[in-house]
């Protein structure tokens, strides 16, 4: 069930039961969203498993280390921030529901949201909720004893996002920072600087998840070192791995102009064609050009950070 807190009084009796009293429907946002545009991940939600989710195997990792650092604090709802297509948060639902825990999916994309279904099994009931988090969240005072941020604290309203941990959080409770990273050397992370370095060009620089990550960590409160919860390894064409940046939306975090961004695109291929194409050709291309194909291989490690917010001055 989708929960948007545009919904009727009607509409919001179908939300579980169990899950309606960490709810507020009638909070209305004040502060202007920083957040991208929503229709950038809904146009994203259809690739974004396919393209961006770890494997199932490290998903089920994620999500027993996220639920084993959420027993540990104090007792209230799993909140899941930003939570997306479900790749991480159907198997923390079903840890949750093991250990008859409140599990709250939300984000702003309805399009990601949609695509939970594909990741739950038989009749598992998830509570989802549609709303933006750069504006006041839809989640009782003190109700919460983990919140889960994987990939998406970075693209909030830093000062909203810190005053709502603190209003949800129950005394005791915890933030957890996830984020995946790769090795500087890996194809997907050389790509991504090239990338950068292609855009600062036009004075276009990225917003930087890690440095967002470290800054928010610092404002809520003390933290531990991030541990590695999983890894895993991608291989993919240079065209897959190119492919997420060619869809309408945000590219790096910033709107970046139709044309630009084509163009960007075109030297980014060209850069990484030169640099990964040894001797491989593909002799039946149509145009009876050699027509070189590389395949990348990088090694990803999902990281969380255990933040343990101060109280509120
Ligand atoms: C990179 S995805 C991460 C999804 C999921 N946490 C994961 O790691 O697989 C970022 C998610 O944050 C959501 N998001 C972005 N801005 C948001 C906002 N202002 N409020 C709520 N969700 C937001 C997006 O819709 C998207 O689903």
């Amino acid at each position: 069930m989708v929960v948007d807190r545009g919904l009727s009084a009607g509409s919001r009796n179908k939300f579980p039961e169990h899950a309606s009293r960490f709810l507020v429907t009638n909070r209305v946002g004040t502060l202007p969203s920083m957040t991208p545009d929503p229709a950038s991940f809904d146009g994203r939600a259809g690739e974004f498993d396919r393209r961006s989710a770890p494997p199932a195997e490290a998903a089920v990792d994620i999500a027993q280390a996220v639920d084993e650092m959420s027993r540990d604090a104090a007792p209230g709802a799993v909140l899941d921030l930003g939570a997306g297509t479900g790749a991480l948060g159907a198997p923390l639902a079903r840890c949750c529901a093991a250990r008859g825990v409140v599990y709250l999916a939300l984000d702003v994309s309805l399009g990601m949201l949609a695509r939970f279904r594909g990741h739950l099994s038989g009749a598992q009931p998830v509570s989802r909720i549609r709303a933006d988090a750069s504006r006041v969240w839809p989640i009782a005072d003190g109700s919460t004893g983990a919140i889960f941020a994987a990939r998406a604290a970075h693209l909030l309203d830093a000062g909203r996002f810190l005053e709502e941990v603190r209003r949800v959080l129950v005394p005791g409770g915890v933030l957890l920072l996830g984020a995946v990273r790769r090795s500087p050397e890996s194809p997907r992370a050389q790509l991504r600087r090239k990338l950068h370095a292609l855009l600062a060009e036009h004075g276009i620089r990225p917003r930087s998840a890690r440095r967002r990550h470290g800054e928010l960590a610092t404002l809520v409160g003390p933290g531990d070192p991030p541990q590695t919860v999983a890894s895993w390894t991608v291989t993919e064409s240079l065209e897959l791995a190119l492919s997420a940046w060619q869809r309408p939306g945000h590219l790096i975090g910033r709107d970046v102009p139709a044309l630009l961004r084509r163009e960007v695109l075109e030297d980014l291929h060209t850069w990484a064609l030169d640099r990964w194409t040894v001797g491989r050709y593909d002799a039946g291309h149509p145009l009876g050009e050699t027509h070189p194909r590389p395949t990348l291989q990088t090694t990803e490690r999902f990281e969380i950070t255990v933040v343990r917010p101060n109280p509120s001055p």
